[in-house]
């Protein structure tokens, strides 16, 4: 494969403190220094090499969640890294521009390492994407927003223990590592990547006076056209670009309203399903930079066709279980076969939320029950939020990486329920 060039990154997983609040020392993890680590931007065509160093005295892995790359670079359980190691995945960026990030995937582990702080965005550019009249400038009119909640102890530290079904919920909201967040805007479109990078909270994404904003990609990607919409929930794992419009001198604010999780009440009461929490404030400037008129037309994309589709699969969340198997480093559950499409139909059969991620692979969604996905479903997807007693049928083309020994993992991204074993293995050979 010829290269458009090399990047090499340097991440270092280890302890730090953080002051979230000025004068208070939270006990943290991260890549590279404090909480969280650096955005990485990779683009299309590229030769991607990591340097992984781990400093923590425990175990960890770093997975890169969407990314398209052969098993072994993947991240998963099985590729350890041991304290003081080095770990070198090495792979050729060979997906769309889309807006990725990378965390812990330790076996049983996953929930405590990603709260602690590991966790960072990676950002996928290609020509399509440069073509268009989007906001590019990262950090001016192009900003990751990484939404994490936590809760703090009266000492200052992270406190994890306050539960429900889903796991750790917090009462604080984080956005990059940082609390009670503002951006001063002074474009009048800013492009926002939002990331639940939560362990467990779902949120439902949209602005305090109401506003519509443009969907313009999901977990895989850019969409075809922006679709106007004032709220878009996303589960733990979930992505969406957005386009904000605004006008000089106002502030809004970025927020997330109860999000429907299709669970009673009481059942969403417990499970951070009732809570309105403000996330990031706009602070407009009084003069804007204008971004001019932005595409109504994003890239072209390919439907996949059920007709195409060689095997089906279903998959049944339950307990702390899928198919009433829990995870088992040792045994396999799926083998796919290289190129080939498939249909995998998942249900949730509790009254309570779960969600579903596939590594190494995008997907398209069918189905909802009896319904055509809503518009912020119709995109490339590769984590999805599971409505008890939905089936959602989800149809994907895997790539052509294989490898008979070393498997890809999907499971729910609830990362408490991941632990628990409500995950499995595929191969692709
Ligand atoms: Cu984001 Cu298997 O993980
Ligand atoms: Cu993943
Ligand atoms: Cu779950």
């Amino acid at each position: 494969i010829a290269a458009n060039g090399d990047r090499v990154f340097d991440l270092t997983a280890a302890a730090s403190s953080t002051e979230f609040t000025p004068g208070v020392a939270t006990d943290t993890w991260g890549y590279n220094g404090s909480y969280l680590g650096p955005t990485l931007v990779a683009e299309q065509g590229e030769n991607v090499k990591v340097n992984v160093t781990n400093e923590l005295d425990e175990v960890t892995t770093v997975h890169w969640h969407g990314m398209h790359l052969p098993a072994e670079m993947d991240g998963g359980p099985h590729s350890v890294i041991e304290p003081g190691a080095l770990w070198q995945p090495e792979w050729t960026i060979d997906q769309p521009a889309a807006t990725l990030w990378y965390h812990p995937h330790p076996h049983e582990q996953s929930e405590q390492q990603t709260e602690n702080g590991l966790a960072g965005m990676f950002i996928l550019q290609d020509d399509a994407e440069a073509a268009l009249n989007l906001p590019r400038s990262y950090g001016v009119d192009d900003i990751p927003v990484v939404v994490q909640d936590r809760r703090f102890d009266d000492d200052g530290q992270f406190d994890i223990g306050v539960r429900g079904y889903i796991g750790a919920i917090g009462d604080e909201v984080l956005v990059n590592g940082t609390l009670g967040p503002y951006l001063e805007v002074t474009t009048d479109v800013v492009r926002l990547r939002l990331l639940n990078g939560s362990t467990a909270r779902t949120y439902d994404f949209g602005f305090d006076d109401g506003r519509e904003f443009d969907l313009i990609g999901t977990d895989g990607g850019l969409l075809e056209a922006p679709v106007a919409m004032d709220g878009i929930r996303l589960s733990a794992g979930e992505r969406a670009e957005v386009l904000v419009r605004v006008t000089p001198g106002e502030t809004v604010t970025l927020r997330s309203n109860p999000p429907e999780l299709g669970t009673s009440a009481s059942a969403a009461e417990r499970n951070a399903g009732a809570d309105t929490l403000d996330v990031l404030e706009l602070r407009v400037a009084d003069s804007l930079t204008s971004i001019g008129a932005t595409p109504t037309a994003l890239v072209e994309s390919e439907r996949l066709d059920a007709d195409d589709a060689t095997v089906d699969r279903s998959f049944t969340l339950n307990g702390t279980s899928i198919n009433n198997r829990q995870m088992e480093l040792s045994r396999i559950d799926e083998t796919v076969e290289a190129g080939a499409t498939e249909i995998w139909t998942v249900d949730n059969a509790m009254p309570l939320p779960h969600n579903f991620h596939v590594h190494g692979v995008h997907f398209q969604v069918l189905r909802v029950g009896t319904d055509e996905p809503t518009a912020e479903l119709r995109g490339w997807k590769d984590t999805i939020y599971l409505e008890p007693g939905k089936r959602y049928e989800l149809i994907m083309r895997f790539g052509e990486y294989t490898d008979a020994d070393f498997p890809y993992m999907y499971h729910c991204h609830m990362l408490a329920h991941e632990d628990d074993g409500m995950m499995g293995q595929f191969v692709v050979v």
